[in-house]
C-alpha cells in the first residue's frame, strides 16, 4: 500500500505540468515572476526584492559558496561565517596537530587575534547574474558536431568572462542550464583569507558518524565558525596580520523564539548537482552498474584507510577528512540504489519517455525529435560496461594518492625537469612545498594496502571492458607488485624526490614505474573507442533536444533547471517524516538533547560525548535556548529541496532570519537526486538554539554569540 502510494505521488510528479510548493531548486532571477505569490501565500514576509536585487542590498548578500563545494552565511557586521561541521572539517583537521587537536578537542578563539588560518580556504561572493542564452546559442547551428559547438560556446564564453570581470576583480563563470538550451553568467567576488573562530569536538559536530549520517532522526552539532578578513578598504587580498575583519553588505540576523510545524522555512545555497532530467536509461546504468561498482571501490579503500587510522592520532588526521568525503557518498550511492530500485524511477522514467516519443514522432516533430529516445538508449546500452569499469577506475584514482601523481606532482616534476637552470631556481621552493605537502597528507604504509586493494578489485569486477595496460599486465601478485613500484619508485622517498631536483632529468620522472601506472590508469579512463565516441556525441545532441522537447511539448515533469553549483532559493516548510522501519522518529519534526543522550555511548568512535555535555544535561543548563515547551532542541527537519553543496546553507524563517543550518538530507528519499518525492524528501537542520547553545553554554564562546543579532 506504501510503496502504491509513493508510486503514485511519483507519478504524478512525472507527468503532470505542476510542480510542488516544496519541489524546486529556484532561479534567485525569476523568484518574483514564477515563486514569490506562492510564498508569500505560505508565509514569506519579504519581496522577492528583498531576497535578491542587482541593484539594492538583499538578502543574497549575506550567502557565499564556501570553499567551492557548501554554503555558508554571514551573521555579523564583522564577516562572521557559519557554516557545517563537515565542510570546515578539512581546514579544520588541517590546523591540528596530535598536541592541539581541535578536531578531537573543539576550539573556541578567545579573541580575532587567536582565529586561526588554514593554508587555502576561501569564500565566494556572488555579485549579480544574467541571461546571455540568445547570445550564446547564436554562434552554434544544427550541423555542428558536439566538439565544434562546445568549441564556439566556449570562444564566446571567454568573451563573456573578459567583459565582466573588471580587470581582474570578479570571477565570471558562465554556466549551461537545461542541458545546454540556456546559458547565465554569473559574477562572484572571492575573499582568500578565510579564518577558523571556532568548532565544537568532533564527538559533537559529527555525532552519531557514518552510521547517522544521511539519517533522521538525528542529533549532530554539524557547524563550525570562521571569519571573512578583507584589506583597510574591504577587498579581497592574501593573508596577512594587518587585514581586518569584512564588514558585509549584509549579515543575517538569528531568531531563537522556535520553530512549529508547518512554519514557512525558505534556504538558500548552492545545490551542486541534480539529475532530474536525466532518461530512464542513465538511471537504469547508474543502479546496476556505476553505484554498485562506486559503492564496493569507496568501500574497499575506506577500509584499508580506516585500518591505518585506528592505529594513531596522527594517521587519523592525515586521512580524516578524505575518509569522511568517500564515506559520505559510499552510504549515499548505495541508498539511491535502494531507493531508485524499491520505487522503481528508471520504469516510471521510461513510461514518460514512451509518451514523449509518441510526440515526438508526430509528422510535425518527426524530423527533429523522432531519433531522440532511440540514440539515448542506445548510448547507455553501449556504455553499461564502460560505467562500471569507469566507477572501480575512479575510486581506484580518488582514494590512493598515487593513483593521479602523473597529473600533480609527476607533472610538476617533469615540467621542473625540462625548464633551463633560471626557472628551475625560480620553481624550485613551490615543488620543494608541494613535496613536503604530500608526504604530510599521506601515509605510505596505508598507501601501498590502498594501492593493493584496490588494484586487485579494478582488475577482477572491471567485467565486460578492457581494463588498462599496465594493470592487465600484472598478473595476479598485487602485493609482489605494489612492493616492487614502491621500492622502485622515486615519489615513495621524499629524500629521493628532492635528491632529484639537484640532478633532474625528465626521463627519471616519465620512467618511473609508479608515474608510468598512473599515467596510464588516467589516459584509459579517457579513452574510449570510436563507436562509444560517436555514439556518446549522438547522446550529448539528443539528451539537449529531450530537455527541449519536453519543455515545449509541455510534457515536461519539472520547471527548473539541474543543480549546478549555483545560488538557487528552495522553500516549503517545517514538516515531519512519517516514521517506517528505517526510521524510529514518532512522528516529530525534532529531535531533543534527551534523544541525543539516549544514544551515546561511552568511548565509542561515533556515539560519545564530552562528560560535560553530559553533565548540563543532567543539570537541564539550558538557559535561554530552550524550547518553551521544556525541551532542548538539537536537529528538525523541512521539506526543502536541497543536494550536496547546499551543506551549511541558512534555513531561514518568512522575515529572513536565521532558525537552522541545513546539512543533510534522509535516506529514504536518496532518489531525490533524480526524483523528488514530496512525500519522502526532507532536509535536516540544526537548530539555530542549539548552535548558540554549544557556543555560549557548552563552549563559553559568549562573545561570538554577543557579535551576533540575536532575536527572540
Ligand atoms: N551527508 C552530509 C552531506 O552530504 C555529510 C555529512 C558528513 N558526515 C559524515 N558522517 N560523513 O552533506
Amino acid at each position: 500500500m506504501k510503496q502504491f502510494k509513493v508510486t503514485l505521488v511519483a507519478f504524478i510528479l512525472l507527468i503532470g505540468s505542476f510542480a510542488r510548493a516544496d519541489e524546486g531548486m529556484w532561479f534567485l532571477m525569476f523568484i518574483d515572476r514564477l515563486n514569490q505569490r506562492d510564498m508569500q501565500k505560505m508565509g514569506l514576509q519579504l519581496t522577492a526584492e528583498e531576497i535578491y536585487s542587482i541593484n539594492n542590498h538583499s538578502l543574497k548578500d549575506a550567502i557565499v559558496q564556501f570553499n567551492g563545494g557548501c554554503t555558508a552565511e554571514v551573521i555579523s557586521k564583522d564577516g562572521l561565517l557559519l557554516t557545517n561541521h563537515h565542510c570546515g572539517y578539512d581546514a579544520i583537521a588541517e590546523l591540528s596537530t596530535p598536541e592541539t587537536n581541535y578536531l578531537k578537542n573543539g576550539y573556541w578563539a578567545p579573541s580575532k587575534k587567536e582565529e586561526l588560518k588554514p593554508q587555502s580556504l576561501y569564500v565566494r561572493f556572488f555579485v549579480r547574474m544574467d541571461d546571455v542564452s540568445k547570445r550564446i546559442l547564436a554562434k552554434v547551428n544544427a550541423g555542428m558536431t558536439e566538439a565544434e559547438r562546445e568549441k564556439a560556446i566556449n570562444q564566446e564564453i571567454a568573451l563573456i568572462e573578459k567583459e565582466n570581470n573588471e580587470g581582474g576583480k570578479y570571477t565570471v563563470s558562465v554556466r549551461s542550464f537545461f542541458q545546454g538550451n540556456e546559458f547565465y553568467y554569473f559574477v562572484y567576488q572571492d575573499y582568500k583569507d578565510v579564518r577558523l573562530v571556532g568548532t565544537p569536538p568532533e564527538s559533537v559536530g559529527k555525532y552519531g558518524g557514518d552510521t547517522d549520517n544521511w539519517e533522521w532522526p538525528r542529533h549532530t552539532g554539524d557547524f563550525s565558525m570562521f571569519r571573512v578578513y578583507a584589506d583597510a578598504n574591504g577587498n579581497p587580498a592574501d593573508y596577512s596580520t594587518s587585514n581586518v575583519p569584512l564588514k558585509p553588505k549584509r549579515h543575517l540576523k538569528v531568531n531563537i523564539s522556535g520553530v512549529q510545524e508547518n512554519d514557512f522555512a525558505m534556504i538558500l545555497g548552492y545545490p551542486g548537482r541534480t539529475n532530474r532530467w536525466m532518461p530512464a536509461g542513465g538511471i537504469e546504468q547508474n543502479v546496476k552498474f556505476a553505484y554498485p561498482a562506486w559503492v564496493e571501490g569507496s568501500k574497499t579503500g575506506m577500509d584499508a584507510m580506516k585500518k591505518y587510522m585506528d592505529q594513531s592520532d596522527a594517521v587519523n588526521l592525515i586521512y580524516a577528512s578524505k575518509y569522511a568525503g568517500v564515506a559520505n557518498y559510499w552510504k549515499n550511492r548505495q541508498g539511491m540504489i535502494d531507493a531508485l530500485s524499491k520505487f522503481q524511477t528508471a520504469k516510471l522514467k521510461a513510461e514518460q519517455e514512451a509518451k514523449f516519443n509518441k510526440w515526438a514522432n508526430k509528422a510535425e516533430n518527426k524530423a527533429k525529435y523522432g531519433n531522440i529516445v532511440a540514440t539515448i538508449n542506445n548510448y547507455y546500452k553501449l556504455t553499461n560496461e564502460k560505467s562500471r569499469h569507469d566507477n572501480y577506475l575512479q575510486q581506484l584514482l580518488r582514494t590512493s594518492a598515487f593513483g593521479t601523481i602523473a597529473r600533480t606532482l609527476g607533472r610538476q616534476l617533469s615540467g621542473y625537469a625540462t625548464a633551463d637552470a633560471a626557472k628551475q631556481v625560480e620553481m624550485r621552493p613551490e615543488i620543494e612545498a608541494t613535496i613536503k605537502a604530500f608526504f604530510q597528507e599521506m601515509y605510505l604504509l596505508a598507501e601501498k594496502d590502498i594501492l593493493k586493494a584496490q588494484l586487485a578489485l579494478y582488475a577482477t569486477k572491471s567485467i565486460g571492458y578492457t581494463i588498462a595496460p599496465s594493470v592487465s599486465k600484472i598478473g595476479s601478485d598485487y602485493d609482489k607488485y605494489v612492493n616492487s613500484l614502491f621500492a622502485l619508485s622515486l615519489f615513495t622517498s621524499e629524500e629521493k624526490l628532492m635528491a632529484f631536483l639537484d640532478l633532474p632529468s625528465e626521463g627519471m620522472v616519465t620512467n618511473d614505474p609508479i608515474y608510468v601506472l598512473s599515467n596510464d590508469l588516467i589516459l584509459h579512463l579517457s579513452s574510449k573507442s570510436d563507436e562509444i565516441a560517436k555514439a556518446q556525441n549522438d547522446y550529448q545532441a539528443s539528451f539537449r533536444l529531450l530537455v527541449e522537447g519536453l519543455r515545449e511539448s509541455k510534457m515536461a515533469p519539472i520547471q527548473y533547471p539541474d543543480a549546478n553549483s549555483t545560488l538557487r532559493l528552495t522553500y516549503g516548510k517545517v514538516r515531519s517524516l512519517p516514521a517506517d522501519k528505517r526510521n524510529d522518529a514518532k512522528v516529530n519534526f525534532y529531535t531533543t538533547m534527551d534523544g541525543l543522550v539516549k544514544k551515546y555511548k561511552a568511548g565509542d568512535a561515533e556515539f560519545d560525548l564530552p562528560a560535560r555535555m553530559l553533565e548540563m544535561h543532567k543539570n537541564k543548563d539550558y538557559g535561554q535556548y530552550a524550547d518553551n515547551k521544556g525541551y532542548m532542541p538539537v536537529c528538525f527537519l523541512t521539506d526543502n529541496d536541497i543536494t550536496g553543496g547546499n551543506s551549511g546553507s541558512p534555513v531561514l524563517n518568512g522575515k529572513g532570519e536565521l532558525i537552522g543550518l541545513a546539512f543533510d538530507g534522509n535516506i529514504e528519499a536518496m532518489a531525490g537526486d533524480v526524483i523528488f518525492d514530496d512525500k519522502l524528501q526532507r532536509t535536516i537542520n540544526v537548530d539555530i538554539r542549539y548552535v548558540l547553545w554549544l557556543i555560549e553554554k557548552f563552549s563559553g564562546a559568549k562573545h561570538i554569540v554577543d557579535e551576533m543579532n540575536v532575536i527572540k
